[in-house]
């Protein structure tokens, strides 16, 4: 009776335990990072270092070689072209038995189950796997489209998020101000553009765009700051409807042609915008090509978007006295 129940669970513990190995680990990193894919097993490297080779499984007959050790060199002969510098044993950790990898410059492409097989001196082998899943993530832009007859038309864009995130757009009460579903689009490097409009048709003052991948708790959130354009239409209307009969109205609005046209001459970002990253989890790492993109449209419009917004709240000021 009692070998019996032994044997019963005996044999479901026996199972779980070989369907917890064949399920892989799974690491999750994000575009542009670095990752390490785990694999240690209790075969020291001390005296006899063993052949480590670290391959991606693909559908065919050769697997892609990522990392090839042997006689304590690396074998460079059958490495894919694609992880040319990109791959790394942690050596000071051999004599511990850890044969883990390090990926950097991570690409989406990267994901995939990579198998780290150990075969010692002996002969004999040992295999382990690992599921890599690389995201993607930037930060979202705020900008102003259109300003047609008193309305006003802001975008918010979060480009090559994976997956594809939410995009809501929120007012200074955190109101969310559009029930259209964002416009979603699929980049060729295998992740999503997400775009949405929103038309103001009240003065706001600040607007707040949030992106966010609730699976993997994660959020970005960009800022638009309006206050100087809402006082820009609302003295172009008031001088309209007194057209002409105070000389200083007159002015006020030639101002505000003035700023008009200097804003539609040097582009749609014109008002600040700010953008504020609030990531709760990860590295933080992006496409590089993003960060990049992202660094050089900081540095060229930052400083000019503040001038002329400060110019023209100057402006205003001078037209409201
Ligand atoms: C293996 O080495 C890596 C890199 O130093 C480390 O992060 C990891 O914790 C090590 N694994 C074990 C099981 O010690
Ligand atoms: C937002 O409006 C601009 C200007 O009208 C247009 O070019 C753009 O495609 C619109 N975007 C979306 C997501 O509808
Ligand atoms: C998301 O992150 C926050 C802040 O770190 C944490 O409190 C929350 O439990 C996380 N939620 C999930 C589903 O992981
Ligand atoms: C405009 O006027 C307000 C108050 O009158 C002041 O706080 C602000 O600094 C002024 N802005 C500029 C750019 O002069």
């Amino acid at each position: 009776m009692y070998f019996w129940l032994c044997f019963v669970v005996g044999a479901i513990l026996f199972k779980g335990v070989s369907l917890a190995q064949a399920q892989p680990k799974q690491v999750d990193a994000f575009a542009g990072g670095d990752i390490i894919l785990p694999c240690t097993f209790n075969i020291p490297a001390n005296k006899d270092i063993p052949t480590v080779e670290w391959s991606k499984v693909v559908e065919g007959p050769k697997p892609v070689i990522v990392f090839l050790y042997r006689d304590g060199c690396e074998i460079f002969g059958m490495k894919d072209p694609d992880f040319e510098y990109r791959t790394n044993l942690i050596l000071r950790q051999l004599q511990y038995g850890n044969y883990s990898l390090r990926i950097s410059e991570l690409k989406l492409s990267d994901s995939g189950t990579y198998q780290c097989l150990i075969i010692q001196k002996n002969g004999a082998k040992e295999q382990t796997q690992v599921e890599l899943v690389v995201d993607s993530l930037s930060d979202p832009k705020f900008s102003v489209v259109s300003t047609d007859g008193g309305e006003v038309t802001v975008e918010c864009k979060a480009l090559c998020w994976k997956p594809a995130p939410f995009m809501t757009i929120l007012d200074d009460e955190g109101k969310r101000l559009s029930d259209e579903q964002p416009k979603q689009e699929q980049d060729p490097r295998g992740c999503y553009n997400t775009k949405q409009n929103v038309t103001l048709l009240k003065p706001v003052n600040r607007l707040v765009c949030r992106v966010e991948q609730t699976g993997r708790n994660q959020s970005k959130v960009a800022e638009i700051l309006l206050p100087g354009f809402w006082k820009e239409s609302q003295s172009a209307a008031i001088c309209l409807s007194a057209a002409g009969t105070a000389i200083g109205c007159l002015t006020s609005f030639t101002l505000y042609r003035l700023i008009k046209k200097r804003s539609s001459s040097e582009g749609r970002t014109q008002l600040q915008t700010a953008t504020k990253s609030d990531q709760i989890k990860g590295s933080g790492s992006s496409d590089p090509f993003i960060q990049q993109s992202m660094a050089d449209n900081k540095l060229n419009s930052m400083t000019e978007e503040k001038q002329t917004y400060n110019q023209n709240l100057k402006l205003l000021n001078k037209s409201s006295s």
